[in-house]
């Protein structure tokens, strides 16, 4: 009995969650639905997931969900997971009444006008939310990313001892922010598919065959149990 509560008392939170939300079209398949009925259930997982991290305490959930590599698919396909993110960021009110701060990474230069106005909007709103920042990974890469911060190293003329780990970081899409500790991929598929791969240097990885569609907090809460055996080193001893 105990040990049983001194373990709950002593369970750590990770600081910073980022998802890969996969599964989506392979839940609308099973259930013998088209793909953009996936994406829809998997909008709502996502604002569930939100604000449970929210009210657990987690400061940072960095969500993916578009890659650079997504503009692959049909047409249809694309524009129905924009009008999905369209509908999700019309509804600003949502931030401010939970004390959620909406914050965005990747390159928005392809993205419609009105989907950046959205964004710009919401970010605004709730730039002073005090509770979860929520991070939404839009035409985002990893590699995309580095490029564009070795660009402007570049541009601004570093001399090459003030390349460093940390100019590097400061000019990523998460400047500022912290790497994540535990990232998790639902789905079966066992790669980052170009997820953070500056940030995720050290983070835990959770792994489950859960399409994100049915993703719940009791997920969430099983990966949050498995980081919380792990021993991190940081390659020390
Ligand atoms: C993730 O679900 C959503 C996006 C990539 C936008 P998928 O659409 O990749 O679903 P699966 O992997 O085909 O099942
Ligand atoms: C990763 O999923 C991107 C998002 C979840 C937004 P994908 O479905 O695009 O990744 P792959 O193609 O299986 O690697
Ligand atoms: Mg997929």
């Amino acid at each position: 009995m105990f040990r049983k509560k001194r373990e709950v008392i002593e369970r750590r939170l990770p600081t910073h969650i980022a998802i890969i939300m996969d599964g989506n079209g392979r839940w609308a398949k099973k259930r013998g639905l088209p793909r953009s009925a996936g994406h829809a259930a998997g909008a709502s997982t996502f604002k569930t997931i939100a604000r449970y991290c929210n009210r657990i305490g987690i400061r940072y959930l960095t969500v993916y969900a578009f890659s650079t590599e997504n503009w692959k698919r049909p047409e249809a396909e694309v524009q129905g997971i924009m009008n999905l993110l369209r509908d999700y960021l019309k509804d600003a009110d949502q931030f401010k009444n939970e004390n959620i701060r909406l914050q965005f990474i990747g390159d928005f230069e392809p993205l419609d006008e009105d989907i950046r106005q959205l964004m710009a909007e919401d970010m605004e709103t709730s730039k002073n939310a005090t509770g979860l920042t929520v991070n939404i990974a839009l035409n985002y890469g990893g590699r995309d990313e580095i490029v564009h911060a070795v660009r402007r190293i570049a541009q601004e003329g570093l001399r090459p001892e003030e390349i460093t780990e940390q100019a590097v970081a400061e000019r990523l899409y998460t400047a500022g922010m912290p790497d994540p500790d535990l990232i998790i991929r639902p789905s079966g598929e066992y790669r980052l598919s170009n997820y953070l791969i500056w940030q995720s240097a050290y983070a835990e990885y959770w792994f489950s065959n859960v399409l994100w569609p049915d993703f719940s907090p009791k997920h969430l809460e099983q990966a949050i149990d498995a980081y919380n055996g792990r021993d991190r080193r940081f390659g020390g001893v």
